[in-house]
Parts: structure tokens; C-alpha cells; sequence
């Protein structure tokens, strides 16, 4: 059976190096390149239709199954977890989680109950359970360099790419967490469902890895 696969491709960064690597696969993808409001592109070379998402709802889509594939960040798998395969490193995007302290604070060195901010509070969780570390943690929408800056933390848990934001607020990196990199996902049924068409299409990505 041969029909149009749909793949979620998480917004912004990710977007732009997922179409990059599309198009060395052969894929037309001018229709992303160009979206305007529309949310929905079919690729008009390919039987694949591409539609755009935050990290988090493209899990969501992959998996109620209503995309097939998904494009997204492995700290977005690290916090919101769910059930579908991930096939592939697609080796961009790359970057990592740390823990960050202004500088010149003993972190360690005190018996009392640290404070972390984060955007991700269960890879923050899971982090300090695994060191046996009691820890309160504090959910922070965005910009959580800021948290420790005006005294609501003692830390951060956050992702760090150059390094040029914790730099500039005076942060330092103490521990990395876990690395990260794009990922592509797959929905479970479809897997089987399609499995020629997805091996089709893993095959085209993986050759350019
Ligand atoms: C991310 C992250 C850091 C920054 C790290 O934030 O949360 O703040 O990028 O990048 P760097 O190491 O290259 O400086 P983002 O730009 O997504 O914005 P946000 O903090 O508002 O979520």
C-alpha cells in the first residue's frame, strides 16, 4: 500500500537544519522554506507531507499517530518522554544539558536544601535522584539564566550551546547532564503500517549522516 507519510518538524532551529539535510536527501522542500501562515506542506517530489510544531506537540502528534514521523529535540524526549521509536541521531542541533552556579558559589558545599531553576524539571529531577540529592525545583518559562542572577535559585539546569549565555551572566557550567542532537521519531503503528515507505525514508537521512 502506498500513501503520503506526514512528518512534525519542531520550529525554528531545528527547522532550517531539518530542511537542509532534506534537501541533500533529494526533497524538494520550497514549500517550507516559504510557509507563511500555512501549517501543512506537501513535498511535491516526495509522498511526504510536512507540518511545523513546538518540540513538545510534535511528540504529541507522533504519537496519537496523526503524523508518522517527527523531527525533534532529544531534551524535549528527555522531559516529556512518551512511546515511540527513535530511530535516528540526525547529528544537528547539537548541544547539552548542564548544571550552572553563579560563580564563586559552593554549590556542594552546604547541607541545606538547593533550589535549581529549569525549564526542564524532570530531567532536573532525574538528574539529582540519581546522585541521591534532594533538591527543589523551580519551573521557569524561559531566559532561566536569570533565576540565579536576582536570588530565586542556587543553579540552573539548562541547555547550553556556546556557552555564550551562562558567560555572559556570569555563570559557570559545573556538571553536564546529558548531550543532545535531533532526533527523528517514529509513531509505532506506522511503523509497521509503512514500514517500506519509513525505511525509505531513514535510509535517505541515514546515508547523509
Ligand atoms: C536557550 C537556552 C539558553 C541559551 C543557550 O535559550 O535556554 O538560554 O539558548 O545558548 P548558548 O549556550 O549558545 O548561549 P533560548 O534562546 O531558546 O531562549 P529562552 O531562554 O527564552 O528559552
Amino acid at each position: 500500500m502506498s500513501s503520503r507519510l506526514r512528518i512534525a518538524l519542531t520550529k525554528g532551529r531545528l527547522q532550517d537544519k531539518s530542511v537542509e539535510l532534506f534537501e541533500r536527501a533529494g526533497l524538494d522542500c520550497s514549500p517550507i522554506r516559504n510557509p507563511g501562515r500555512r501549517l501543512i506542506h506537501a513535498l511535491p517530489n516526495y509522498p511526504l507531507d510536512a507540518v511545523l510544531a513546538k518540540g513538545p506537540d510534535v511528540i504529541t502528534y507522533v504519537e496519537h499517530g496523526v503524523c508518522d514521523l517527527g523531527v525533534v529535540g532529544k531534551d524535549t524526549i528527555l522531559e516529556k518522554g512518551g512511546s515511540f521509536y527513535e530511530v535516528l541521531d540526525l547529528g544537528f542541533g547539537k548541544c547539552r544539558f548542564a548544571l550552572a552556579v553563579p560563580r564563586g558559589s559552593d554549590f556542594y558545599g552546604t547541607y541545606k536544601t538547593r533550589r535549581i531553576a529549569s525549564k526542564y524539571p524532570a530531567v532536573t529531577r532525574a538528574f539529582f535522584e540519581k546522585k541521591g540529592m534532594d533538591v527543589e525545583i523551580i519551573k521557569i518559562e524561559g531566559s532561566v539564566e536569570l533565576a540565579p542572577l536576582v536570588g530565586l535559585a542556587d543553579g540552573i539546569v539548562d541547555v547550553v550551546e556556546t556557552g555564550a549565555t551562562l558567560k555572559a551572566n556570569d555563570l559557570i557550567p559545573i556538571e553536564d547532564v546529558a548531550t543532545i542532537s535531533a532526533r527523528l521519531i517514529v509513531n509505532t503503528a506506522s511503523m509497521k503500517l509503512y514500514k517500506e515507505q519509513i525505511f525509505d525514508f531513514i535510509q535517505k537521512c541515514e546515508g547523509l549522516l
